[in-house]
């Protein structure tokens, strides 16, 4: 049985650097917040808590964190070691393993994590502490190690000699530790460095000086341990994110034209054998089935796509689309539309809130809102759905195989029978039954020949 674990997410320094209203942590990288990869890195360990440490925008990272972790506030942003000592009250009397993530360094990978803690549990030290090599090691903690190999301490940049800044073994900021050996060390913690503030990682010098075991595990994928500071390394995070996502995707067997050019949210997967043009965006929760095609200029949000979907330059936000439907190009699928097998959007055409049976064709330049059509239904081109009164929004039904003609208008809310044919440029303001057919301004019942019944007096 893997030994309890407490988790500690440091997420209450100012980020100064993003200059910024919203919380470093709070900031979204490759389609969510940084501070969400590092809950999840948390929780790949199954902890039995994961408290967060907040304060600058505490209000709004408590509010994101939910459940997820319990905030226990640092009113005073004192360092580091300062920021995790906020939680010894909680661990009084434990005496498993505590998780210590910093919530800026969102690359890392779960595995790496999990990597982490069977190397801390092998070696039984009361540190173990993740490291990288890295080609610009300017601004982060450089890991000083003695002749054997041992790790000595880790020495911050602005404390650092020339020589221990030419160090490219740099400090990940994520740590292992026994939870007795660091309620100890965090009561031993001084301020003693260039910046004044109570450094987590002046506990590994003391600890070693008290005889304990320190170890560290160096991660090979030097992209991970990207810490975040400001806009330009958030940039950098969300592409380096954002590439590992497409491969993933990729060897899942989707295609991607031009990966540099599109944009896939976190929460977004697609069926093999899918195309994926340039200039796409999936967001939200979106689900694409096996062998669509999504054209350049696509955007898809929080929607469920089927199989075999065509989707050519064109914006479909929280919709379904069920297989075999095609949309565009130029198509605004919107407000929850719900899209059978089969269903055909042309060229400038907008749903809102319109349930389409299987197989019907809404062509072009169309407005259908509000309204629950059958099946095989035709919308020409141009109709449009006229469902605001001004006040309030109605609804429209129209029947199985039913026939709308060019350019014709429907007063919502109003019901067409199966079958009826309604006659290019009609105004229809009453229902229409089944079979019937209406044309003019209003529309009326259709004589055999094919004309207007004159108006009832
Ligand atoms: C820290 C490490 C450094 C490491 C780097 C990795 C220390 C002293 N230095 O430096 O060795 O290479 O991370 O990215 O630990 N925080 C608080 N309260 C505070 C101060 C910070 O909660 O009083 C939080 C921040 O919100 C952040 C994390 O702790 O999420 C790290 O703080 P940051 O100021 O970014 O430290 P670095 O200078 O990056
Ligand atoms: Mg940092």
């Amino acid at each position: 049985m893997a030994s309890p674990l407490i988790a500690i997410l440091l997420a209450a320094g100012e980020g100064t650097r993003m200059n910024s209203k919203t919380p470093k942590v709070l900031h979204q990288v490759a389609g969510q917040p940084m501070i969400d990869y590092v809950l999840e890195n948390a929780e790949v360990l199954g902890p039995a808590k994961v408290y967060a440490v907040v304060g600058s925008g505490a209000d709004l990272v408590k509010a994101h964190l939910g459940k997820r972790a319990v905030p226990v506030v640092q009113k005073q942003r004192l360092g580091t070691g300062h920021a995790v000592a906020q939680v010894i009250p909680f661990l009084k009397g434990f005496k498993g393993n505590v998780l210590i993530l910093c919530a800026d360094a969102c690359l890392i990978r779960p595995q790496t994590v999990q990597a982490l803690r069977q190397f801390h549990l092998l070696q039984g030290g009361a540190v173990t502490l993740l490291t990288a090599r890295v080609e610009e090691p300017f601004g982060y903690g450089r890991i000083l190690r003695g002749p054997e190999g041992e790790v000595l301490r880790i020495v911050e940049e602005k404390d650092a000699t020339e020589e221990e800044r030419r160090v490219n073994e740099i400090n990940a900021g994520v740590y292992l530790f026994k939870a007795p050996a660091l309620v100890e060390a965090l009561k031993r913690l001084k301020p003693n460095n260039a910046k004044g503030e109570y450094y987590l990682t002046d506990t590994i010098h003391d600890l070693l000086g008290r005889g304990e075991k320190i170890h560290a595990l160096m991660v090979p994928d030097r992209t991970e341990v990207l810490g975040i500071n400001d806009r330009q390394q958030l940039t950098h995070a969300h592409k380096t994110l954002h590439a590992r996502r497409i491969e993933e995707l990729q060897r899942e067997g989707v295609t991607f034209l031009n990966p540099m050019t599109v944009e896939i949210g976190a929460m977004v997967s697609i069926g093999r054998d899918s195309v994926i043009d340039g200039n796409v965006k999936l967001s939200g929760k979106t689900t694409l089935g096996e062998g669509c095609r999504i054209e350049s200029g696509s955007v898809i949000h929080s929607s469920v796509i089927g199989k075999d979907v065509v989707i050519r330059s064109s914006r479909i936000m929280e919709c379904e689309m069920k297989d075999g439907c095609d949309a565009g190009p130029f198509a605004h699928v919107r407000g929850g539309s719900v899209l059978a097998k089969g269903v055909h959007v042309g060229t400038n055409t907008e749903l809102k809130n319109a349930n389409i049976g299987p197989g019907s064709k809404v062509g072009h330049f169309s407005y259908v809102g509000d309204a629950v059509l059958g099946k095989n239904v035709n919308v020409g081109a141009g109709c449009v759905f006229a469902n605001f009164d001004g006040k309030n929004k109605h609804t429209s039904h129209i029947g199985n195989d039913v026939f709308l003609g060019s350019n014709s208008t429907l007063v919502a809310p109003v019901r067409i029978g199966a079958g009826a044919v309604v006659g290019a440029g009609a105004v229809v303001t009453k229902d229409v039954p089944a079979g019937t057919k209406v044309a003019g301004v209003p529309a009326r019942p259709m004589k055999k020949k094919g004309r207007p019944l004159s108006p009832s007096k």
